[in-house]
């Protein structure tokens, strides 16, 4: 299988959302007392749409927003074989990085590893924030900056070296000795021409920030982000350990594995309401 193939059935039996968006999201509808069919959920970076179907067959009022209309329709027979209208559930973005969805709308926008492939972050924070309802969440899972291992390639270190032949020539010393992702694309390619590829995808399609710089953004359109690495299940067998400590192995985990960050947008002083179009429902 690959994200370029069409998603079939049997994929989509094996899929299992990330535990930490499911609990987070059950958290967010707790916390503002809707039932599930209420709870408007947008997934952002949403490729071939497998949370949108998993979500919709679990009874949320759940969209997804794609900046690749080719990477969407790949799922586009799977949710229509479940029962969801693909062209409105699936809505991709405009050239400036804006969707025609209503504002003020979704109770939870979460990403699950794209906020790493995103070339104009500021773009979709601002999107992210004019589409949350007053009140409601945001969760964003994508790989630390210091990653030891680069994600994608699964070659070492090479993403902490400038975008510049650095990069370039460590992407071919890792290829020399048998490290790379295999693409089936390239299963008949030269050496120089895979060394070639997997920088240039590299080089256009992976954005590594620093933790400061994606809080400001969020910052900047009045969404309050808080880390939560740290309150993982995993390392809730820490609470022995002084909180300090535990803020630090947090940190760790944010810098050299995984960043986990919750996003809330800041109630409104005065009632709003949630402006749906019976189309949304
Ligand atoms: C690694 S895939 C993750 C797909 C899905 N979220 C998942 O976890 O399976 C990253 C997705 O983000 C999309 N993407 C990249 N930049 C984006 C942007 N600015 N806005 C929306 N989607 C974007 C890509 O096209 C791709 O489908």
């Amino acid at each position: 299988m690959s994200y370029s193939d069409r998603l079939t059935e049997a994929e989509f039996a094996a899929f299992r959302p990330n535990a930490e968006v499911v609990r987070y999201l059950e958290a967010t509808r707790e916390r503002l007392g809707v039932k599930r069919d209420e709870m408007n959920v947008l997934d952002w970076g949403s490729g071939r749409g497998e949370y949108v179907c998993w979500l919709r067959d679990a009874g949320y009022n759940a969209f997804g927003a794609e900046i690749r209309r080719e990477a969407a329709d790949r799922g586009e027979d799977l949710l229509k074989a479940h029962g969801h209208d693909y062209g409105r559930v699936i809505t991709t973005l405009s050239a400036s990085g804006e969707t025609d969805l209503p504002p003020n709308f979704f109770h939870f926008v979460f990403t699950h590893y794209v906020l790493e492939h995103v070339a104009d972050l500021d773009a979709v924070t601002r999107e992210i924030a004019r589409v949350t309802v007053p009140g409601g969440c945001g969760f964003h899972v994508y790989p630390g900056k210091l990653r030891p291992i680069e994600p994608h390639l699964f070659m070492p270190f090479v993403h902490w070296l400038p975008k510049n032949p650095t990069r370039k020539w460590a992407i071919a010393a890792c290829l020399a000795c048998g490290i790379e992702p295999k693409w089936d694309r390239l299963a008949a390619a030269s050496f120089g021409r895979k060394a070639q590829e997997y920088y240039d995808f590299v080089l256009n399609e992976t954005f590594y920030r620093p933790m400061r710089e994606v809080r400001h953004s969020f910052a900047k359109v009045g969404l309050v982000v808080t880390p939560v690495a740290a309150e993982h299940p995993a390392l809730r067998r820490l609470s022995v350990l002084p909180s300090s400590l535990k803020r630090v192995v947090g940190l760790a985990v944010t810098l050299f594995q995984t960043v986990e960050i919750l996003v809330r947008k800041p109630p409104a002083s005065e009632f709003t309401r949630v402006e749906a179009t019976d189309a949304m429902r």
